[in-house]
C-alpha cells in the first residue's frame, strides 16, 4: 500500500468547505455593507512583510514568540503578518501625500501567529481591520463605536448579549501614578500584569507584583482602583482626565456605547491612548471577542508626518463563536436554485439551452454533467438544496414542452419550453416570502 500524505490541513489553519464558506459569506457581506454605510472603503496589501515592522511596536509577545519569520532567496528577513495595522501604516505613510484626510478604511485579511491552538485561538485567523486615520477629534472614536455596535446588530446580536469596554493609557497612566502611587518607571511593567489580571488567581498577581517592586501596599491599591472599574472616573484627578479622548466620550453621548473598565489593557505597544474590547457577555463564551484602539504614532515609524490612527480588529474564530453560542449563525445556502434535468442523454444541450435562460434571468442553474437515471438525478437536485427542477422528456420536448416542479409542494406544471422561466421566476419567488 502506498504511503499518503496528510489530508489535514495544518495545525492551527483550516479549510473551509463551501457550505461553512457559504455560511461566513453571508455574515461577511452583512459587516462589510455596514462598515461601507459608515464610508470605510475596502483595500488590502501583502501576506508577507518585512519582519522589522512588526518588531518596532507590536509588542514583545508577537515579535518574539508568535511571529512566523523567513529569509527569502536575497537574504531578506520576511514575516507573514500576524496582523494588519504595521501594514496600513505603512500604505498611509506611503501614500499621504495623495490622501485627503481623515481617511476611512477597512480590509478583511488572514493573520498568521505562531500560538497553541485552543478554543478562539489558531495559528490562521481573518481580521476584518477597520481604522480612521488622519484626525484627533473625539469623533472618530464616537464613530467608530457607534459602527461597532451597528455590526453587531447586523449579524442578529442584541446589546444584553455583548459589552463594549474600554479604557485609555493615559487614564491608565494617571490611575497608576497618581493613585494607586507607582513610579512612572513601573507603570509599563504594571500595565502588563493588569492585562493579565483576570486570568492569572490572587497570589500568583502578586507574587510578580513583587517581582517587579510593587509592594503590598500598593498592590491593594491596585487591586480596589480596578475593582471600582467605573467608579474610579470620580477619582482621577482633572488635569488627567483633561488629557483623555475616552474622558470626553463618556461624558457625552458616547457614555451609551461604551463601559470604562479599567482592566482593558490590551497587549500592543503602539497604543497611546483609548483601547477597546468587545466581549461575549455568555457565561459559556465569556471572552473577548474583538478589539483595538488609538495609535497616534505608528504612521511614524515610516515618515516624519504625525497621522494618528484609530480603529480596530475583529476575528473570524471569536466572532463565529459568538454566534454559535447565540444561535445566530444562518444556514448555508443551496448550491443551486433550479437544476434542469434532461431525461436521456440526448437532450443535454436542449436542457444547457434553457439553463442558459435561467442563468440570464438571475437563478442559479445547474444541468447535470453526466447523464444518470432521473430518479438520481432528482435525488441529486434535491440534496443540493434546488428548490425547483426542469424536466425534459422526449415527448414533452418535441412538443416544445418542459416539466416544472416545486421541490417544496411537489406540485408539476408542463409548459412550454419558452414560458419556464416565467413559471420557475413564479415558484421561486412566492417561495421567498
Ligand atoms: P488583536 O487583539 O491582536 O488586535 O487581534 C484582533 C482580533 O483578532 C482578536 O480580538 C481576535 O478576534 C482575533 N485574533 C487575534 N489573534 C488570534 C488568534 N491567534 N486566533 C484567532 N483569532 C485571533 C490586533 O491585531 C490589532 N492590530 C487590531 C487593531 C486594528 N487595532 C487598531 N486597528
Amino acid at each position: 500500500m502506498s504511503q499518503h500524505l496528510t489530508t489535514s490541513p495544518y495545525r492551527g489553519t483550516r479549510d473551509f468547505l463551501p457550505a461553512e464558506m457559504s455560511v461566513r459569506t453571508q455574515v461577511f457581506h452583512r459587516l462589510y455593507e455596514v462598515i461601507e454605510r459608515y464610508g470605510f472603503v475596502r483595500y488590502d496589501g501583502p501576506i508577507l512583510e518585512s519582519a522589522e515592522i512588526y518588531e518596532a511596536k507590536s509588542g514583545q509577545e508577537i515579535a518574539d514568540l508568535q511571529l512566523y519569520t523567513l529569509t527569502d532567496r536575497g537574504g531578506r528577513r520576511l514575516a507573514l503578518r500576524p496582523e494588519m495595522t504595521p501594514s496600513v501604516a505603512r500604505m498611509i505613510a506611503a501614500n499621504a501625500n495623495t490622501l485627503q484626510f481623515p481617511v476611512r478604511w477597512y480590509c478583511h485579511v488572514n493573520c498568521h501567529r505562531y500560538e497553541r491552538p485552543q478554543r478562539g485561538r489558531v495559528r490562521e485567523h481573518w481580521q476584518i481591520n477597520v481604522d480612521t486615520f488622519g484626525s484627533d477629534s473625539p469623533n472618530v472614536e464616537t464613530e467608530i463605536f457607534e459602527l461597532i455596535h451597528d455590526m453587531m446588530a447586523a449579524v442578529g446580536a442584541t446589546r444584553d448579549m455583548y459589552v463594549l469596554r474600554a479604557s485609555d493609557r493615559v487614564l491608565l497612566d494617571g490611575i497608576l501614578t497618581q493613585i494607586v502611587g507607582i513610579p512612572a518607571d513601573q507603570v509599563r511593567a504594571v500595565s502588563s500584569m493588569i492585562d493579565r489580571w483576570d486570568k492569572y488567581p490572587r497570589e500568583q498577581l502578586a507574587e510578580d507584583a513583587d517581582k517587579i517592586g510593587i509592594s503590598a501596599a500598593q498592590f491593594d491599591r491596585l487591586e480596589g482602583a480596578l475593582q471600582a472599574g467605573d467608579k474610579l472616573l470620580a477619582e482621577i484627578p482633572a488635569d488627567v482626565l483633561e488629557r483623555s479622548q475616552l474622558a470626553k466620550i463618556l461624558d457625552g453621548p458616547g457614555r451609551e456605547l461604551v463601559t470604562f473598565d479599567p482592566l482593558i489593557v490590551r497587549g500592543f505597544d503602539y497604543y497611546t491612548s483609548t483601547v477597546f474590547e468587545v466581549f461575549d457577555r455568555d457565561p459559556v463564551n465569556n471572552r473577548s471577542l474583538f478589539g483595538g484602539g488609538g495609535y497616534s504614532d505608528l504612521v511614524g515609524l515610516f515618515s516624519d508626518r504625525r497621522i494618528p490612527g484609530f480603529g480596530f480588529g475583529m476575528g473570524d474564530v471569536t466572532l463565529f463563536d459568538f454566534l454559535e453560542t447565540h444561535g445566530l449563525l444562518p444556514k448555508p445556502l443551496p448550491e443551486a436554485d433550479v437544476v434542469v434535468i434532461p431525461s436521456r442523454p440526448d437532450l443535454y444541450n436542449a436542457a444547457a439551452t434553457v439553463a442558459r435562460v435561467l442563468r440570464r434571468d438571475g437563478w442559479r442553474t445547474t444541468v447535470p454533467l453526466e447523464p444518470r437515471k432521473l430518479g438520481k438525478e432528482i435525488g441529486r437536485a434535491d440534496k443540493a438544496g434546488a428548490r425547483v427542477i426542469v424536466i425534459l422528456g422526449p415527448s414533452d420536448w418535441a412538443e416544445g414542452n418542459v416539466v416544472v416542479r416545486s421541490m417544496l409542494t411537489g406540485d408539476q406544471q408542463t409548459v412550454s419550453a419558452d414560458s419556464a422561466g416565467e413559471t420557475v421566476a413564479g415558484i421561486l419567488r412566492s417561495e421567498a416570502h
